[in-house]
This record gives structure tokens, sequence and C-alpha cells, in this order.
């Protein structure tokens, strides 16, 4: 659902996008359930009839937690997955974008990132955040990094790419389990999970990820998880872990 008030600005081009999007546009807020509604930071997802807090919002909206994100820099556990401690900034798709705060992060450190998405709502986040970046006069530094945003299921978007070489990376972040809580943070996690659902395809997303990517593709799990297929390498934050699967002959 897309909360469209008439007389906004934005108004003919939300109507577009949820078109296209497939989501309901509504003129009032719903008694239950998602929605998007639009204010002057942006558009954001918010759900009804919880009316505390600002909403979920694409990392590329808040600028300060980004800045936070950045400052891990190169030796941070999800720049080492990429081994970019040792190597130049390479081309990632990160094939399961979320909110983009991890893509925004990659692009930050100088890689070209293509973010995919394929919940409808959690895309339209992404692709409003970069519109709003892309018409402001003041981008930041990195901005030239981010790459136009995708709305596609990864495996069959990937398939249809079969050997165009145009990603040295591929990067995949299934949703974890997650309960309910209530910290910030986590309570946007247990958003995230409501409404993207479990990413049981993960296995067959990273297979595929493997076939395409130049040089290797990184799974972000929980620390203590299985991994999906046994890692070449591994790279171990407090909570998380990435497994690296290196492409032969890379
Ligand atoms: C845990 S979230 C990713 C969070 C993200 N790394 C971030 O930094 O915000 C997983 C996301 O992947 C998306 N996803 C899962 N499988 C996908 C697929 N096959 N194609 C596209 N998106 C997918 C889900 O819709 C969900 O939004």
């Amino acid at each position: 659902m897309w909360l469209i008030a008439p007389d906004d600005a934005h108004a003919p081009r939300d109507r577009q996008r949820a078109a296209d999007l497939g989501l309901e546009p509504v003129q009032r807020v719903p008694d239950q359930g998602f929605y998007l509604a639009r204010d002057e930071s942006g558009l954001a997802l918010r759900y009804a009839p919880d009316t505390a807090g600002s909403g979920l919002r694409c990392a590329l909206a808040d600028s300060a937690g980004l800045a936070n994100r950045q400052a891990g820099g190169r030796r941070s556990p999800l720049a080492r997955a990429f081994g970019l401690h040792r190597h130049p900034p390479m081309r990632i798709l990160d094939a399961t974008a979320g909110l983009a705060r991890d893509a925004a992060t990659l692009a930050g450190l100088g890689c070209d990132v293509t973010a995919l998405e394929r919940q409808p709502a959690l895309y339209a986040l992404i692709a409003d955040a970069t519109q709003r970046i892309d018409e402001s006069p003041s981008a930041p530094a990195w901005w030239p990094h981010w790459q136009p945003p995708v709305y596609a299921d990864a495996r069959s978007w990937l398939a249809a790419r079969s050997g165009d070489a145009a990603f040295d990376a591929i990067y995949i972040d299934p949703m974890f389990a997650s309960p309910r809580r209530k910290s910030a943070p986590q309570k946007a996690l247990a958003w995230l999970a409501e409404l993207a659902g479990a990413d049981d395809d993960a296995p067959e997303v990273l297979d595929i990820a493997r076939q395409q990517a130049m040089r290797r593709v990184v799974v972000k799990q929980h620390a203590r998880a299985t991994p999906i297929a046994p890692p070449d390498l591994q790279v171990r934050g407090r909570a998380i872990r990435f497994d690296i699967y290196l492409t032969p002959g890379a």
C-alpha cells in the first residue's frame, strides 16, 4: 500500500511508481499493516497501527548512520569479506539489497554497487532515495559509485545475464530468522523479516551467483548459522559471519 496525498507535489510520480510496482495507492492510513508514506525526508515504510518512530527508510536517506558505517573503512568485516583491505574497489551486485545499508557502505568504500531487491516496497524506498540524491545539488563524494537500482528476483535476473561478466563480486544477505524485538535496529530487522519473508531460495541464489561472479560471492550469515555450502574463506564479526566463495581461476 502506498499512502498518496493528492495535493503532494510528488503525487503523480508516486502514483506512477506504485502502479509500476503493483502497490495499491490509498488516501488514508490503513487500519492495519505496512504502508509507504512520504514526508519531508522522503519515503518511509510504516506499520499501522504502530505510529511511533519515523518508520523504516533506505540507508541512503540516513546520512549520519551511513557515515558511521562507512567509517568502519577497509578493515571492517564487510570490507575484508570483499578483500578491500588488500585489493582495489570492485564492481559488486548486492543481490538482496533490503534497506541498502551494506550496499551503501560498499559504495562508500569506492566499489561500484548495483542494489537489487525483489520486495516492491523495499525497492520503492531504494529507488526513491536514489532519485532524491540524483536530484540533490549536494550528492556525497561516493555517489558516482552508486548504480541505478534493479527491481527483480536475483535468480531470474542473473540467469538472464548469463556470461556478461558485469560483476567482480556478488553479495547475498539472506533474511535471518528474527524474533520480534523492541530496540530500534532489531525492530527494523523484525519488520524487514515480516515484510520480505524467509529467504528460502538463498541456496539457489548462491548457486547462480557462483556461476556469474568474476571473483567471489560473499554470503552474510548469523555467527553460528550453518553455511549454505562449504565456503573457501570466512570473515567473522561479533554477531555475524561472512562466508566467501572464490571463483576458480580468479
Ligand atoms: C536481510 S535483508 C538484506 C539487508 C541488507 N543487506 C541491508 O544492508 O539493508 C534480505 C533482503 O533480500 C531480499 N531478497 C531475498 N532473496 C532475494 C532474491 N532472490 N532476489 C531479490 N531480492 C531478494 C529480501 O526481499 C530482503 O529485502
